[in-house]
């Protein structure tokens, strides 16, 4: 595999860069290099994630709003990340909301959203999604007589069926709850309809993209979405969530909340005190991805002014170089007798899906798979990774669910060729 790949745009993205940015790649596992796809669970961090948590905690760190430097300091890194998220997702920073995990975050926005609603009306959830983009808004059927339902999925190839999620939207339907991407299987949906339907509806769309926001770029502006959620972990950062709430409800909602902590926005979100280590990661994140955006396209001017024409440009080069492993690893997976493939597998069709996959081996449990290749060094997930409602659908539930190889643009294409061969091995 050479280096560097050069996209049709003529940008430059260079793997062994990549790499270079991540020192925990370089972990060996009984003697062979480690292969990391286990990045829908959570991705490796750049060296300069790790600096900035480390330089906070070093030079900065302070409970913000005091009056002597390092509290100044706090607020002026707490501003400027909002502003680099806000960059990533498009839209203001005050708009940008930091918490412990997307799950901690819809929880609290559920409830929040909660309190305007009356029994009967509807919460409209899918098949595809991840519990924390169902179990929130479930809470409120026992809680406030919210009445939810659920969008289905067509099988096998595990794409969201338009047609009953258009049924589903009624004139009670105040919210739309879906994925951008389906964390076990990798299916891209149509966001942007979905959004669509429900502001036709009246009702108030809340977006999922954490499994989306390693693969690509996030509009939320164009999108027109009422809220999306994302977990900076799964995208080169630490261990945090983010939310983008459109102001006009972020203003009216009412947030759980301590008497005293400030009015405005975003803090009036931001409940408690948050890992600002962890959000001086995140900013450094979304600085890393503006990186490689840089690195594709050296003319995007440097600084804040041109951080957002570089995140877009990273997504380009990103979604090209994963495009190609994606190929590679779903035309050797099919090819291996004995496997079961869940998820779009014709590549014609492959612009609605990531390169993230869920399968079945007819001789062997999900787990013992994930065990087999940890053994060789190789990382992957087996279960539900809580999108049950997709696991029961296909049911494998009740049988370990599935095996879920999840690439990200730090994988190789030699990554994929070991896990191939292993899983021929166990295969025959
Ligand atoms: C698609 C999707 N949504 C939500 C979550 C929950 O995110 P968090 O761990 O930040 O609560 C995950 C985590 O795996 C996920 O993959």
């Amino acid at each position: 595999m050479s280096s560097t790949t050069t996209s049709k745009t003529s940008a430059v993205f260079d793997i062994s860069w990549v790499r270079a940015q991540f020192p925990s790649l370089r972990l060996v596992v009984n003697g062979r290099p480690a292969a990391f796809l286990d990045a829908p669970a959570g991705t490796q961090v750049p060296k300069q994630v790790v600096d900035a948590i480390s330089n906070y905690l070093l030079h900065d760190n302070a409970n913000t709003a005091g009056a002597f430097v390092t509290s100044r300091r706090t607020d002026a890194m707490l501003a400027s990340a909002h502003r680099a998220m806000a960059d990533f997702l498009g839209c203001d920073a005050d708009e940008v909301h930091f918490g412990q995990n997307m799950t901690t975050l819809t929880f609290a926005f559920a409830r929040a959203i909660g309190r305007e609603l009356k029994p009967g009306d509807e919460v409209l959830t899918t098949t595809l999604d991840h519990d924390a983009n169902v179990a929130p808004w479930r809470a409120l059927e026992a809680e406030r007589g919210i009445v939810v339902c659920q969008a289905d999925v067509r099988v096998p190839e595990c794409t969201l069926d338009m047609d009953d999620l258009r049924r589903k939207i009624t004139p009670r339907t105040r919210v739309v709850a879906a994925g951008y991407a389906a964390n076990a299987v990798g299916t891209l949906n149509d966001v942007a309809e979905i959004v669509r339907l429900a502001r036709e509806a009246g009702a108030l769309s809340f977006i999922d993209a954490v499994h989306y926001a390693p693969h690509g770029p996030i509009d939320v502006k164009a999108l027109g979405c009422d809220f999306l959620v994302c977990s900076p972990y799964k995208f080169f950062g630490p261990h945090m969530g983010a939310l983008y709430g459109k102001r006009e409800h972020v203003l009216r909602l009412h947030p759980y909340k301590v008497r005293p902590a400030p009015e405005n926005l975003p803090d009036r979100w931001e409940t408690g005190t948050l890992s600002h280590e962890g959000i001086a990661g995140v900013a450094a994140a979304v600085d890393y991805i503006a990186g490689v955006g840089r690195r594709a396209v050296p003319s995007i001017p440097a600084g804040d002014a041109g951080r957002r024409e570089a995140i877009l440009a990273a997504y380009d080069v990103i979604r090209e170089y994963e495009g190609g492993l994606m190929r590679k690893l779903i035309a050797g997976l099919v090819a291996i007798p004995g496997l079961t493939f869940y998820g779009i597998s014709d590549p014609a069709r492959f612009t609605w899906r990531v390169p993230t996959v869920g399968i079945r081996l007819a001789r062997s449990k999900p787990a013992e798979i994930a065990a087999f290749l940890g053994e060789r060094g190789i990382f992957t997930w087996d279960g539900n990774y809580y999108a049950v409602n997709l696991t029961e659908r296909l049911g494998v539930e009740s049988d370990g669910g599935l095996l879920r190889i999840g690439l990200v643009h730090y994988n190789t294409a030699e990554e994929v060729d070991r896990l191939l061969e292993a899983l021929r091995e166990l295969a025959t």
